[in-house]
């Protein structure tokens, strides 16, 4: 270690030194081209060592298809990329003066690499690393505190330990089967997370007051005790805990909770403001009751569809898109009804139904409602709505609910979603 870096000091020296004598003159400007060039790529270690006077290097650096292992010396800079592809046989790749990286760190189908090792490494353009199966740890020793944007996709990563950052445009971690947790002190995100599909992740933001997107699908936990405010949406599916709780989150652009099959209680005490995208909760099978006990306006849709008896908005008293509920517990839909009457309720369509012996009346007036527009409109939801208009004796059974919002996978529920925006809000 300290060989290495006296071999490099030396080197600067000379190149430093070159200048005075004639002699030398050539190999300095050699050496300060080859630190210029704008692409190295590497297909032996003796084309690394031969950058390894250049403490900054301006381009991009290539590894290889040919290389079974690199090993970096001397950079402490690279301005562009380090960029390794398609490299089925290199086990080990390090670094150990680099302490940026101005562009893309990229490494993509390298099968058995099983060493990533950067101990000086503290600032990355952007990390994008895909199909790195043998990869189960970083040796980030001193820790990555600066990095834009990260993707990070099938890998064997257990943690992202050594990644720390306060801040990022996007964060988009999926399919990463070993992944157990995931913390990080961000404080703000201006584009969005996305955690999918990895192992039994918990997720903990202690620090985050705001993200722009919010998306976790497969799940263990979620702690964010500060989170303010999501600005776009904030989408939850599929995932396994059975409490959420947002204690500390005011608004949000649009609000999702889809398929979550353990869910029990959900916790949004200081929720006032939902925008544009509206808010849906369905399909959560064991969510049998929640309130939104601040929600005062609703700039977008409600969809409400499972086996609930209990949705309570205690403020509510505003909403731009349509209303969608259906349940197949015994739901009074006499608040919303309510809401509907009163003009509350803006949007084009107007469905209530539940599996209760109220819900007949409920139906006769979402039915009479929605009726006025069903022609002007192609959603699922006014499909059903004046299907159950024109057939009353179907609309007091207990399958209505079922026909108001049927979609069975998350692809057609997201296309109900978006049909029910769209029309819920033009
Ligand atoms: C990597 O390999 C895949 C399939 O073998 C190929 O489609 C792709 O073009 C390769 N990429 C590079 C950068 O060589
Ligand atoms: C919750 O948000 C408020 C601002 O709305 C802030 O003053 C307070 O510190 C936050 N609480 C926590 C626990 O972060
Ligand atoms: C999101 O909202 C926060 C808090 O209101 C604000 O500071 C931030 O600029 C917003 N970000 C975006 C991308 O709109
Ligand atoms: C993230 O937010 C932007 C608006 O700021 C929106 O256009 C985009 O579709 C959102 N992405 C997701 C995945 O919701
Ligand atoms: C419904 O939930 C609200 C809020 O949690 C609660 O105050 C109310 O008592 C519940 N109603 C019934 C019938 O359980
Ligand atoms: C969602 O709920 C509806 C209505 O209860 C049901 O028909 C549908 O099968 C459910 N979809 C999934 C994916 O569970």
């Amino acid at each position: 270690m300290f060989g290495k870096v006296f071999v490099a000091a030396l080197a600067l020296t000379a190149a430093v030194s070159a200048q005075s004598s004639s002699a030398s003159s050539a190999t300095a400007t050699s050496t300060a081209s080859a630190c210029l060039q704008s692409e190295v790529t590497a297909t032996a270690q003796a084309d690394l060592d031969s950058l390894s006077s250049c403490t900054t290097f301006s381009g991009n650096i290539i590894l290889a298809e040919t290389l079974s292992s690199a090993t970096i010396t001397g950079i402490q800079e690279i301005e562009g990329n380090l960029i390794c592809k398609n490299n089925t046989q290199i086990s080990s790749i390090s670094a150990p003066s680099l302490q940026s990286i101005g562009g893309a760190f990229t490494l993509n189908g390298l099968t058995v690499l099983g060493t990533l090792s950067f101990p000086e490494l503290t600032s990355i353009g952007s990390i994008n690393w895909v199909t790195l199966p043998a990869i189960d740890s970083l040796t980030f020793t001193t820790g990555v505190t600066s990095c834009d944007q990260i993707y990070i996709s099938d890998t064997d990563l257990s943690t992202l330990n050594g990644i720390t950052l306060d801040s990022v445009t996007t964060l988009d971690i999926n399919n990463n089967l070993n992944l157990n947790e995931i913390e990080m002190p961000l404080t703000s995100v201006s584009d969005q997370i996305d955690v999918s599909f990895n192992g039994e992740t918990t997720i903990s933001f202690p620090n985050l007051i705001w993200a722009n997107n919010l998306t976790f699908q497969d799940v263990e936990s979620i702690s964010t005790p500060k989170l303010q405010t999501v600005n776009a949406s904030y989408i939850l599916i599929s995932n396994n805990f059975e409490k959420l709780s947002a204690p500390n989150l005011t608004s949000v652009g649009g609000l999702s909770i889809i398929k979550n099959d353990d869910l029990t209680s959900i916790s949004f005490p200081k929720l006032a403001t939902i925008g544009s995208a509206g808010l849906e909760i369905s399909n959560n099978t064991q969510l049998e009751e929640f309130s939104f006990p601040k929600v005062s306006a609703i700039s977008g849709a409600i969809v409400l569809s499972g086996s609930f008896d209990n949705a309570t908005f205690d403020d509510l008293t505003l909403v731009r898109g349509a209303v969608t509920i259906s349940s197949d517990e015994d739901f009074d839909c006499s608040a919303f009804d309510k809401m509907n009457d009163d003009n509350d309720i803006r949007g084009n369509d107007y469905v209530c139904s539940a599996a209760s012996s109220s819900s007949s009346s409920v139906l006769s007036s979402s039915a009479a409602s929605s009726s006025v527009t069903s022609s002007a409109s192609a959603s699922s939801a006014v499909a059903t709505s004046s299907s159950a208009a024109s057939t009353s004796a179907a609309s007091s059974s207990s399958t209505a609910g079922a026909v108001a919002f049927g979609p069975n996978t998350q692809g057609v529920a997201f296309g109900g979603i978006i049909a029910a925006l769209f029309f819920g809000i033009f």
